[in-house]
């Protein structure tokens, strides 16, 4: 038995259904109803560690891929799969920075902020981490070919472990021209199939679901609930490089919400368990352009209500926005998404933390992303919506000053290198020409190269400057 069916089994997450499935089974969505499934375990029957310090030794282990990967290094807290058929390359060895600098940004005292660096993954983004678990679960169910919908960095990754692993062929939908170059340049370069459909993000995600139906390809979109299993582990790392401290808040920047629900159901297991006193609390920040979550939370009211969402209140609030022809829209070209198809997952990870939504304006991404790069290793324009956002949280009072809080930074800096060199170097209007309007005035830290003759003094002039 290569999966673990005697621990691990499926489950809708709706009270109303809440119907079970074998392991083994490929699915992204209940067969009964429609809604979205958890990988859930019989804990008992698991060997969960009494004590999470249980998991730092394995740091040192460097001779077991396992021990090496920081994903599968907490293997007892996702066993769905027997330890000799999981797929690692090695992701998740990502940081805790403590981030003094941006913390002042932010707002907050030294040493309460600190940055979770998930862009020194093998794709350069969080993805990895829920990659490597859909690719482990979709060998073991003997899945022959692979899709996803992308903003970018789900499809890299999922070049990135199709090429490794050379087994399951993929094919990855991206809309037209919103893709970031440093994320279309990996899917190419890996050999993926890459189809550029005429739409968004949203559009991409109808299409792939159907595609799957029909062909039976295995989803590797965040639909998929081994794949969040994966992501859970960004937490218990957050938790190790804070010597197993529950910090007071987690920020994340909410997409498509594949992390923020990964990261309250990692949280509720390990309180559930008696690892942890408490669960942190959970801050999901969206663009202004792309605000589903925060007008649902915020203003239709709508709640996880223990599993009986008001489907008809969401259904409302999406035929409006169709009616209104409202699109998403942000420079944060990775959360560009109206329709989360985790909403629902999201909702129920912010009622078990106390957790909020906030949202931020293209100009506070860009302002905050070059903070962060001041700060040292930088990150994308969406992680950077987690900082903008903290921000904003501090601002507002809902944040303490001396609180303790960790921010996700989901994708590497040089992703999207030319909305970097675009924010630095061009003015207000070069920018909106260049990219359309955003609401980006201006640079508020811009570092704009000089630009000399060759000229030795001219050169020591513009050095001392
Ligand atoms: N940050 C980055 C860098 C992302 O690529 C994404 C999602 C998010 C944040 C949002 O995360 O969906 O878990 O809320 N990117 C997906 C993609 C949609 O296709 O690459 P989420």
């Amino acid at each position: 038995m290569k999966i673990r069916t005697d621990i691990a089994y499926q489950q809708c997450i709706n009270a109303d259904c809440g119907a079970t499935f074998d392991v083994a089974e490929p699915l992204f969505e209940c067969p009964k109803c429609g809604d979205l499934l958890d990988t859930c375990y019989d804990w008992s029957k698991a060997a969960m560690p009494r004590r999470l310090s249980a998991f730092e030794a394995k740091w040192a282990d460097q001779a077991d891929p396992l021990a090496f990967s920081g994903v599968w290094r907490f293997h007892e807290l996702l066993p769905f799969a027997r330890r000799e058929h999981i797929i690692t390359l090695g992701e998740g060895r990502t940081i805790l920075q403590r981030a003094d600098r941006v913390a002042e940004y932010a707002g907050l005292a030294p040493g309460r902020l600190f940055l979770q660096y998930e862009g020194l993954n093998p794709s350069a983004s969080f993805k990895d981490n829920g990659m490597t678990a859909a690719y482990t679960h979709a060998r073991l169910v003997g899945a022959k070919r692979a899709i996803c919908a992308s903003t970018g960095n789900t499809s890299a990754s999922v070049a990135l472990f199709s090429a490794v692993d050379g087994r399951i062929p993929a094919a990855v939908l991206v809309g037209s021209g919103k893709i970031a170059y440093g994320k279309l340049a990996q899917a190419l370069d890996f050999g993926v199939r890459v189809i550029q459909v005429e739409g968004d993000f949203d559009t991409c995600m109808k299409r792939v679901k159907e595609v799957a139906r029909e062909l039976g390809f295995y989803l590797m979109n965040s639909l998929n609930p081994f794949r969040l299993e994966g992501q859970k582990t960004i937490m218990y790392r957050i938790l190790e490089g804070l010597r197993w401290e529950v910090p007071d808040w987690i920020v994340v920047p909410g997409g498509n919400l594949g992390n923020s629900s990964a990261f309250g159901k990692a949280f509720k297991e390990l309180h559930e368990a008696g690892l942890i006193k408490r669960l942190p609390r959970l801050a999901v920040i969206v663009a202004e352009g792309a605000d589903t979550l925060y007008r649902i939370v915020n203003e239709e009211k709508i709640a996880w209500n223990g599993g009986r969402v008001d489907e008809a209140g969401i259904a409302a609030f999406y035929e409006q926005m169709d009616a209104e022809n409202r699109r998403a829209k942000t420079l944060a070209s990775a959360i560009e998404i109206n329709r989360p198809v985790n909403l629902k997952k999201c909702l129920r990870a912010l009622e078990w933390t106390g957790g909020v939504v906030e949202k931020v304006s293209d100009q506070e991404i860009l302002d905050a992303k070059a903070q962060v790069g001041a700060g040292g290793f930088g990150c994308e324009p969406a992680s950077a919506a987690g900082v903008a956002g903290a921000r904003k949280l501090v601002a507002a009072g809902t944040i303490g000053r001396d609180e303790h809080i960790a921010c996700v930074l989901t994708g590497h800096a040089l992703k999207d290198p030319n909305i970097t060199v675009a924010y630095h170097t061009l003015g207000d209007d070069e920018l909106r020409e260049a990219y359309g309007d955003y609401g980006v005035r201006g640079a508020n830290s811009a570092n704009k190269p000089i630009v000399v003759e060759d000229n030795l003094e001219k050169i020591i002039a513009a050095i001392q400057a």
